[in-house]
């Protein structure tokens, strides 16, 4: 069972239980467990590092008569003394570095069950990234048959279906969908490891991206041998959940240790300053002189403790809202891997569909591939087909430091909007008209005063383009006099409008907005608190992100305005009295909800036959909602009888 507790981007922090009640916390990383050699114990690994889940091979322990015995006769968690999840893998590996292996799939299959395995794997077969289209089908079929049989057996064992498909979305896309059909437990995206070997990480995205796209959102997925800190929080932020890492012992034992920013060999080093629990108080001359078997042990202890504390630091980002600009920084370490983020910018229609409107932390421009972020998409595509200017003229001024823009720039915007202009801001991360300029992203990003080229070209194509589609005429801000005459418009119901458009769309906005509009604005900052129309409240303006709530009475007016589903979650009957009481939406009492919603979004519940219950937020996104069996799909914020009495 797997239940996604919180979000950002397509990251998730999850809480995995496995059928024997182990319970673990994603995103999480394995480390490979080598049943002949544990460099670190698993007791260590589970007691010292808190590490709460492993892989080991029942490949190599089926082939090893006294740990076939062994384990056998105790079970594996007692074999290894490890009371948290026990991953096995199958052998695939195996013959990806040694050629075939001597085994079945029902053989593997009935010796992981035998052993006590909490999450098996099939036998599936390693796809290499140099072969053919044709030759990569046969073994994704063969992978696909062997994945239903396992399924059909597994009993009380979890069971890996690894999605294979070498170098072809179309492939890995199509594994993916037939395996999210199938009785499975986990979505591993295997044959990934000679690409991360080769530093080939845009083709690593276009496979984790492609896989993505077929997948089950109701289970984990696990990007298979990758285990470097430096790609923890990229592969997170592409939603991948479960890591493996053989490498923190493997690097061990010849001398290479992890750090973030790379793998650096013993002898290379200049200096070494980690302050990790293994390493601290020991200088760089101490650790090279130490016998060989105790710096075997160091090393691997300090590379898992580099991993763990990425891993803590990733959990701290997607609560903060702030993956993006930490896995951003993080592929600044590697070029290959900016290789990737750049790739990442081809799915950002995909990934729009799982980044939420709004954040609560602030954003950060990290270097030019920023403006590829999918909030950016959106805010440029929104602009494009829910903008309507209040004046047919603009006035272009260049972005100051000081944001909102209206306020750093108050007197010059005045002047504009006396004239009949409409301030526009030419801002690095798009233009930005003085209505839209509380609002998120545009008030709560940070950016460089000082532009790159590509920024600055691109921005002032961004902003003549709006122009062009929207003005007849335009000038530039500074050739405006800032003693212009003339009587000055009220934007503030302008501003209020052209925010529900942004957010809702023209036709809810219109229903929205009907006859007499009236403001109640904060006393304190002058900014909009709440809208009325026709004398009844029908939206709350946030003052952290300048977006809104819905009322009660902002969704029916939206449920008559707009046809179904627009805006809406539709819930069965048995949910309908807890809804109405304000209690949240639990995903399986889902009936069908708008496929164009996004996380933070404002929805509206209704029963089946589209009454409207109340009005939450959307927590997860629809193509998600069908496959989860758990966890709140919209937090409820005004049942009814909630708002009848604030
Ligand atoms: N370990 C690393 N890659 C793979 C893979 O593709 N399949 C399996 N079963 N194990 C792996
Ligand atoms: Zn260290």
């Amino acid at each position: 069972m797997f239940e996604i507790v919180r979000r950002d981007g397509m990251a998730r922090l999850g809480k995995f239980t496995t059928t024997a009640g182990r319970e673990l916390e994603t995103p999480a990383l394995l480390p490979v467990v080598n049943p002949k050699i544990k460099t670190v114990t698993p007791r260590e690994l589970y007691d010292e590092f808190g590490f709460r889940a492993l892989i080991t091979n029942s490949y190599i322990i089926k082939n090893t008569e006294a740990l076939n015995k062994e384990a056998r006769e105790k079970g594996l968690h007692e074999m290894l003394d490890f009371p948290g999840v026990i991953m096995t893998d199958s052998g695939t590996f195996q013959s990806h570095m040694y050629g075939t292996v001597p085994l079945t799939n029902p053989e593997i299959i009935e010796f992981q069950k035998a052993i006590g395995t909490d999450i098996g794997t099939v036998l599936d077969i390693f796809t290499e990234p140099d072969w053919s289209e044709e030759k990569t089908k046969e073994a994704v079929d063969t992978t696909l048959e062997r994945t239903k049989e396992a399924a059909a057996m597994k009993g009380d064992m979890m069971i890996n279906g690894v999605i294979q498909g070498s170098v072809y979305n179309n492939l890995r896309t199509y594994c993916a969908s037939k395996e999210a059909e199938m009785d499975i437990d986990v979505h591993p995206i295997g044959g990934v490891v000679p690409l991360m070997e080769q530093y080939r990480y845009a083709e690593l995205v276009d496979v984790v991206m492609s896989s993505k796209m077929g997948i089950n959102h109701n289970r984990p997925v696990h990007l298979f041998g990758a285990g470097h800190p430096m790609i923890l929080a990229f592969a997170t932020l592409m939603g991948c959940d479960l890591f493996d890492s053989a490498s923190y012992a493997k690097f061990a034992k010849d001398d290479r240790m992890l750090f973030i920013d790379g793998t650096f060999r013993l002898q290379d080093m200049q200096s070494h300053d980690c302050q990790c629990p293994a390493c601290r108080g020991i200088s760089l001359e101490e650790l090279r002189k130490m016998d060989k078997d105790a710096r075997i042990k160091l090393i691997a202890r300090h590379n898992l403790y580099e991993i763990k504390k990425e891993l803590a630091l990733i959990r701290r980002y997607i609560l903060e809202g702030r993956l993006w600009d930490l896995a951003e920084q993080r592929c600044r370490s590697h070029p290959a891997l900016l290789d990737g983020l750049r790739r990442l910018k081809e799915y950002r229609a995909f990934l729009e569909k799982f980044d939420p409107v709004s954040r609560e932390g602030g954003l950060f421009y990290t270097g030019e591939e920023t403006r590829n972020r999918p909030v950016f998409y959106r805010y440029n595509n929104r602009l494009k087909t829910r903008y309507i200017p209040f004046t047919d003229k603009a006035a272009v001024f260049e972005a100051t430091e000081g944001k909102p823009y209206s306020r750093a720039m108050q007197a010059q915007f005045a002047a504009a909007r006396k004239l009949g202009y409409t301030p526009v801001v030419l801002s690095p991360l798009g233009p930005v008209p003085e209505e839209l300029d509380e609002m998120y992203p545009n008030a709560q990003s940070v950016v460089p005063m000082i532009p790159d080229a590509r920024t600055e070209a691109e921005a002032e194509e961004w902003t003549a383009q709006f122009v062009m589609d929207h003005f007849k005429e335009s000038i530039e801000g500074a050739d405006i006099p800032e003693d212009a005459e003339g009587e000055l418009p009220d934007i503030d119901v302008i501003r209020a409008k052209a925010v529900a458009r942004y957010q809702f769309g023209n036709e809810a906005a219109d229903a929205l907005f009907r006859g007499e509009i009236s403001l109640k604005k904060s006393r304190k900052t002058g900014k909009i608190r709440n809208v009325f129309s026709d004398g009844e409240h029908v939206l709350s303006m946030r003052a952290g992100d300048g977006l809104y709530t819905l009322r009660m009475e902002g969704a029916r007016r939206i449920v008559s305005a707009c046809p179904e589903p627009r805006m809406r979650v539709a819930v069965m009957d048995d949910a309908v009295p807890f809804v109405q009481k304000g209690r949240n939406v639990f995903a399986q009492f889902v009936l069908s909800a708008d496929e164009s919603l996004v996380p933070k979004d404002e929805v509206i519940v209704t029963d089946k036959d589209g009454t409207p219950l109340a009005t939450g937020q959307m927590l997860l996104v629809p193509s998600e909602i069908m496959f989860m069996k758990k966890g709140i799909a919209v937090k409820v914020r005004s049942g009814k009888e909630k708002e009848e009495d604030d």
